[in-house]
This record gives structure tokens, C-alpha cells and sequence, in this order.
């Protein structure tokens, strides 16, 4: 018999190591996949811990054998910034370990006999707006408006976003007998994430998360993007419980693939008044990096998420006064005063 399991790709990540704690906690099997070793709590937290890439066509067809995979969230990516490096190894990554990961999915599904649901973070980086007039006057944006990415991270997810719907709805449609359904996709376009124990790496929304980290440590920050630049964030609990909501819906409520989230949208001028606030003292400048600015200028100020919260009744627990009051200044400064 194989190991029933839940596969987290991408469990070292941000989001990743929140999800396993999240869904250790209710005593969910893990199958934790990542490129980079796995802290050790990690561990200890899932049934099985793996260090491998999700290109490595040979382990993806191991786990088939071991495991019975009946619920799939693929986190693993290479964030914005990063991608900007190294375009064609990004697309490597993030389209060709999506269809891998896809293709696993189906496979499994047509085992079991019913869909794989498989749970996908897309991002405000799937949006492209041409400049700041036009996004001051685009305010929130739904899920069908500028969807021109100007990253490599964007495209990849955009065009990921896509691949699942055709995963869910037309894989091999033109095989004799009914089409049938074996992944059951399902998407959250993200706003940047703040996190309270992790930092990001290699994403261009990392202005925030940064700031307030050097801030809490007495460190002085030089922030890379205008005093003005407004985009939307939200803490990191509040991620992991959409996922793992829109994961829990009821197929038949949802009417989409994909959904916007958001929860508060401050300027990085009002990130540092925060930090200072939290962390007299703060030393926060503005030295814009002319071409990471570009990247956050390109992104939304605002989401329009009434499609979530219509459909699997998002709605987040922190917005931007309780985010930082109750969730990100208080755990930073324990974990900076340990
Ligand atoms: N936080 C991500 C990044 O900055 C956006 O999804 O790349």
C-alpha cells in the first residue's frame, strides 16, 4: 500500500515552512519537497522530508510510487527579482516544474479515480500596468484586467495560471470517450507577503519585509524603491489560511480558477512610519533602484478580491493596523531580543 500524503513543493520557502507548520498542527501527512535542505523543525513536522528538484523527472516518478498524492500545493518558484538574472533558468523552474508537477497531478487523479486538487499561488506580478498614471487610475484591478506581466516571474505565472485551467478542463481532450477531470486547479493571485520569522529571497516586494526586519534589529535600511511606491501586502497567516480555505471550498462554489487577494496597501513612506513607530530609532532611507522600481511601478496599488471573498469567503484576520500590532512587531521584536 502506499503512503497517503500531502505534497508541499517548495516547503522550505516563506509560505512553504508556514503551510507545513499550519497543516502539521491538524495532523495532516506531509510529503515536504524542496530544492534546499529543510530546517530541522521542518522535519520534524512532516511524515517525509525530501531535498531534490522538482525538474528531476526520476524523483517526481519515485514519490508516484511510494506515495498516493491526493491533494497537491506546488509552491516552489523563483521569485521576481531573482528571475531577472537568469530569465531562462526562472522559466526552467517555474513552467517547466509547474508541468511536472501538472502532469503528476493528472496521473494520480486517473489513479485514484477522483481529481487531484492541486493549489497554485500565482501574484500580483501577473499584472503589467504601463505606467503610473494608468495605475493610479486602474485603483483596484480584477483578475481579467492588465494581465501583461513585465517580468519573466509574471509570464511564467500567468501563463501557469493558464496550463491549469487546461490541466482541469481539456488534458488530452481528444482521447476516445469522455474528457475526463483529474486535477482540480485552484489559484490565489498574492500581494507581497510579510512574514514575522522569514525573509523573502530574491522577490522585488521584499522592500517591506526587509525594512522592518533591519528596523527591529537596529540595523539601518536603504529601502530600493520611492517614499510613494504603493503596492498591496498582507501577513503571512492570513496567506496560508487562503490557501488552505480555497483548498477546503466546495467545487461547485467556486466560479473561477484564479482569484485576487489582498488585504492593506501602504506606501513604503507609511511601511517606515510604521517601523519607526515599532522601532524609535528606525533608520530608514529611500535609494530607489531605478530598474526594481520599474518592476513595483508595473504592479497593481490595489486588488479587487470580491471575487474570493464572494466565492470561498475570504476575508482577512489582520489588516494593516492589526498586522503589524498584533502579528509582525511583536513576534520580530521576540525574535530579535532572543
Ligand atoms: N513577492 C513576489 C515577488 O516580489 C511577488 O509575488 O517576487
Amino acid at each position: 500500500m502506499r503512503k497517503h500524503v500531502v505534497l508541499i513543493t517548495g516547503a522550505a520557502g516563506e509560505m512553504g515552512q508556514a503551510l507545513v507548520a499550519r497543516l502539521a498542527a491538524e495532523g495532516q501527512s506531509l510529503l515536504a519537497l524542496d530544492v534546499n535542505p529543510l530546517p530541522e523543525e521542518m522535519r520534524a513536522r512532516a511524515q517525509v522530508s525530501m531535498s531534490g528538484d522538482i525538474l528531476d523527472e526520476r524523483l517526481l516518478s519515485r514519490l508516484v510510487t511510494e506515495f498516493e498524492i491526493p491533494l497537491v500545493y506546488h509552491l516552489a518558484a523563483v521569485l521576481s527579482t531573482r528571475a531577472e538574472y537568469s530569465p531562462e533558468a526562472a522559466h526552467h523552474v517555474n513552467v517547466d516544474g509547474t508541468l511536472a508537477l501538472l502532469r503528476l497531478a493528472a496521473e494520480q487523479g486517473s489513479w485514484l479515480g477522483h481529481p487531484v486538487t492541486f493549489v497554485f499561488p500565482s501574484s500580483i506580478a501577473a499584472y503589467g500596468l504601463p505606467d503610473l498614471q494608468t495605475k493610479a487610475r486602474a485603483g483596484a484591478v480584477k483578475e481579467h484586467e492588465w494581465n501583461v506581466p513585465t517580468t519573466m516571474y509574471g509570464c511564467n505565472k500567468l501563463y501557469c495560471e493558464h496550463l491549469g485551467h487546461y490541466y482541469a478542463r481539456y488534458y488530452r481532450q481528444l482521447a476516445q470517450g469522455p474528457t475526463e477531470t483529474h486535477v482540480d486547479f485552484r489559484s490565489i493571485r498574492f500581494p507581497g507577503l510579510i512574514s514575522a520569522f522569514t525573509l523573502p529571497t530574491g522577490g522585488t516586494s521584499d522592500y517591506a519585509p526587509e525594512m522592518l526586519h533591519q528596523a527591529a534589529q537596529g540595523r539601518p535600511y536603504a529601502c530600493f524603491v520611492r517614499e510613494d511606491t504603493r503596492i498591496p501586502f498582507m501577513a503571512m497567516p492570513d496567506a496560508v489560511d487562503a490557501l488552505v480555505r480555497l483548498q477546503q471550498a466546495p467545487r461547485e462554489s467556486l466560479t473561477a480558477d484564479v482569484y485576487n487577494i489582498t488585504s492593506f496597501s501602504p506606501t513604503a513612506g507609511e511601511l517606515r512610519d510604521r517601523c519607526v513607530r515599532a522601532f524609535p530609532g528606525a533608520q530608514v532611507t529611500f535609494e530607489p533602484d531605478l530598474k526594481r522600481q520599474a518592476i513595483v511601478d508595473s504592479w497593481p496599488a490595489d486588488l479587487d478580491d470580491s471575487r474570493a471573498r464572494r466565492d470561498w469567503g475570504f476575508r482577512p484576520a489582520f489588516d494593516e493596523a492589526r498586522a503589524f500590532d498584533d502579528y509582525l512587531v511583536p513576534n520580530i521584536r521576540a525574535r530579535y531580543q532572543a
